[in-house]
């Protein structure tokens, strides 16, 4: 039975995931970890990027399309200026792929909850 049950948790198959699930899941470690400096202007990551990029691109990260996975995992895992390095026992490997993977691409599928948007101008 124990034995059963270890490899149910070591084999989560996560390929097989589907997308939307995985955003859901990127936006939960996301909101947990990074909204508070980076949710919205006048946090001190938004505060910084602003600074930095003088809103070309966004100081606000989820409304980068510039960001590439490599980079956010790099940013995370050794901390960049005054934000923090994150270690696998906060963010494990899985999470962070999931988290780099959704900021890296923003738009793919997104609606923003509540404020769906159908095409048009
Ligand atoms: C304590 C506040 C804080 C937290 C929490 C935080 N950040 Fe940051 N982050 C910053 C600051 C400040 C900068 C800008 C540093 C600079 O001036 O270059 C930054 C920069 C970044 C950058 C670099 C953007 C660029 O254009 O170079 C990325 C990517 C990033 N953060 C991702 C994350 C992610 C993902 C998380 C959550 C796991 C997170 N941050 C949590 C404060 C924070």
């Amino acid at each position: 039975m124990v034995l059963a049950l270890g490899a149910a948790v070591i084999a989560p198959a996560p390929a097989a995931r589907p997308v939307a699930v995985q955003r859901s899941e990127a936006q939960r470690i996301y909101a947990k970890w990074c909204s508070d400096c980076h949710s919205v202007p006048g946090r001190p990551g938004s505060m910084a990027l602003e600074r930095k990029y003088h809103g070309n691109p966004s100081a606000i990260l989820e409304q980068r399309t510039d960001l590439n996975p490599d980079y956010v995992k790099l940013v995370v895992r050794h901390g960049i200026s005054f934000m923090p390095s994150f270690r696998k026992t906060e963010i494990s490997d899985a999470e962070l792929a999931l988290v780099a993977d959704y900021l890296a691409h923003p738009a793919a599928g997104d609606a923003k909850p509540g404020k769906a948007k159908a095409g048009g101008k």
